[in-house]
């Protein structure tokens, strides 16, 4: 999950997290790549992380953060917190991975003010049909090899199915890591309403 070598997906994660203020929930932090990233207005970043490996990781970039960063364990079927606990959520690369994107969603509702704001930037099916179906085709392998990763997904329809209103969406293609394949990716904001 390195990007020492990509300016680009660092880019794409500063642009996320831009404007974010009050509490904010990453789910599945990974080893806290967007944790350099979070502005000055952000008083603290709770970050979910299932992986002991991934968390290890998180729990050093944490310590140099611009801001209040606590990484705990947990998984975005039953995040941590009651109702209405966080002004954002921030999801970057999970959706492909997670089991159920609407339980997720509905939990990233759950736990948001309303009103509150979920970012999101994802890797999504392909809108050209014959590379969807590529996609649909190469999934039962890719998620044994990713991790649980799914190419074939479409989350700006999960998002929107959640009852999430979109305020802001690009689609654009872009090559995730240096030597990976080049992926749709959707990158944007939506209010829990
Ligand atoms: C491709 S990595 C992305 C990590 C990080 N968000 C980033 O942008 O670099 C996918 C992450 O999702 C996490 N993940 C997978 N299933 C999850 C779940 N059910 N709940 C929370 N995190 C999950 C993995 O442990 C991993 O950290």
């Amino acid at each position: 999950m390195s990007e020492r070598a990509d300016p680009a997906t660092a880019e794409l994660r500063g642009r996320l997290l831009a404007g974010l203020t009050g509490r904010v929930l990453e789910i599945g932090a990974g080893n806290g790549l967007n944790f350099p990233h979070y502005p000055a207005g952000v008083r603290e970043v709770v970050a979910v992380e299932p992986d002991h490996l991934l968390r290890a990781s998180a729990e050093q970039a944490a310590a140099r953060a611009p801001v209040p960063v606590e990484v705990v364990p947990g998984h975005a079927g039953a995040l941590p917190d009651g109702p209405g606990s966080y002004d954002a959520v921030v999801l970057s690369l999970v959706l492909c991975s997670v089991p159920d994107q609407a339980a997720t969603l509905a939990e990233v509702r759950r736990v948001l003010v309303p009103g509150g704001e979920l970012r999101f930037f994802e890797h999504v099916r392909s809108p050209r049909r014959v590379r969807a179906v590529l996609q649909d085709l190469i999934t039962p392998l890719w998620r044994r090899l990713g991790g649980g990763c799914h190419p074939n997904r479409d989350t700006a329809a999960a998002i929107r199915a959640a009852g999430l209103l979109v305020e802001e969406q690009d689609r654009f293609a872009h090559r995730p890591m240096p030597g990976s394949p080049t992926l749709t990716h959707i990158l944007g904001r939506a209010r829990n309403p």
